[in-house]
């Protein structure tokens, strides 16, 4: 069993650009004057704002006690819970989610507990890693995690479906599928590689010793520089998302 733990501010300063790169994704929402909404995976509650700005009533849930406490201070109703088992019954008009279902590794229990909480018709609107997504990355901690001794089939912790295959589950689960889109999105790194590894390899680094933590990741790192770095230093990961647009029938 591997485990992320998140900690805001962390998160704003390495990795504040999810929210920014989202924006598109409130647009594909649309308007939500009135709306019940749930932001699932909200995290610190950036985008869950702006939702609740555009005039809907919006509710965060995230894994994370430490990102819901950030949500809740920003004036928004926001609680605990896991995706793959939401705590709610026909209660919203749509569902958002945006960079936070790649975590959820049993994606068809994630999308019927989506489709309980959804009203008939209800929407489901969610961006997330898709096929090839940081696929230099992953291998680069497969090849570093052999080296330290881990598990790294054991340890992987993220799910990037194609559209295929996403579409599949998700009419599995009830829904009708109004577009679903692969977009590559090469994105810089405002504070570098290491960065943005201190911030989300803890599924792999949590099963090092302390002492150990750091060597991983520079040796991860080392192996993404020739790929990723260019001649100023800057980084940019190979991010590739999955975005769409599903009805509850
Ligand atoms: C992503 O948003 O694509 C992502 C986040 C953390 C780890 C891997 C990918």
């Amino acid at each position: 069993m591997t485990s992320q733990t998140w900690n805001a501010e962390n998160y704003r300063q390495h990795a504040g650009f999810v929210a920014v790169l989202g924006s598109p994704l409130l647009d594909l929402l649309g308007p939500v004057d009135g709306q019940d909404i749930l932001d699932l995976g909200c995290g610190d509650g950036v985008l869950t704002e702006q939702i609740q700005a555009r005039g809907a009533r919006v509710v965060g849930a995230d894994g994370s006690p430490e990102m819901v406490a950030a949500t809740m201070a920003k004036g928004i109703p926001a609680e605990v819970a896991d995706g793959h088992a939401l705590p709610f019954e026909r209660r919203f008009d749509a569902v958002f989610s945006n960079a936070a279902l790649h975590w959820m590794t049993r994606p068809d229990d994630v999308l019927r507990s989506v489709a309980r909480a959804l009203r008939p018709g209800g929407r489901f609107v969610a961006e997330m890693g898709g096929a090839g997504n940081v696929a230099a990355e992953i291998v680069a901690l497969h090849v570093a995690a052999a080296e330290f001794g881990l598990d790294a089939r054991a340890l992987h912790p993220w799910y990037f479906p194609s559209p295929a295959e996403q579409k599949d589950r998700l009419e599995a689960a009830g829904f009708t599928v109004r577009s679903i889109d692969l977009i590559p999105r090469p994105t810089p790194l405002p504070t570098g590689m290491l960065n943005w590894l201190r911030t989300f390899a803890g599924p792999w680094t949590e099963h090092l010793p302390a002492d150990r933590r750091e060597p991983f990741l520079e040796r991860v790192e080392g192996m993404l520089a020739p790929a990723l770095r260019d001649g100023r230093g800057h980084w940019t990961a190979d991010y590739v998302r999955l975005r769409f647009e599903a009805v509850l029938v």
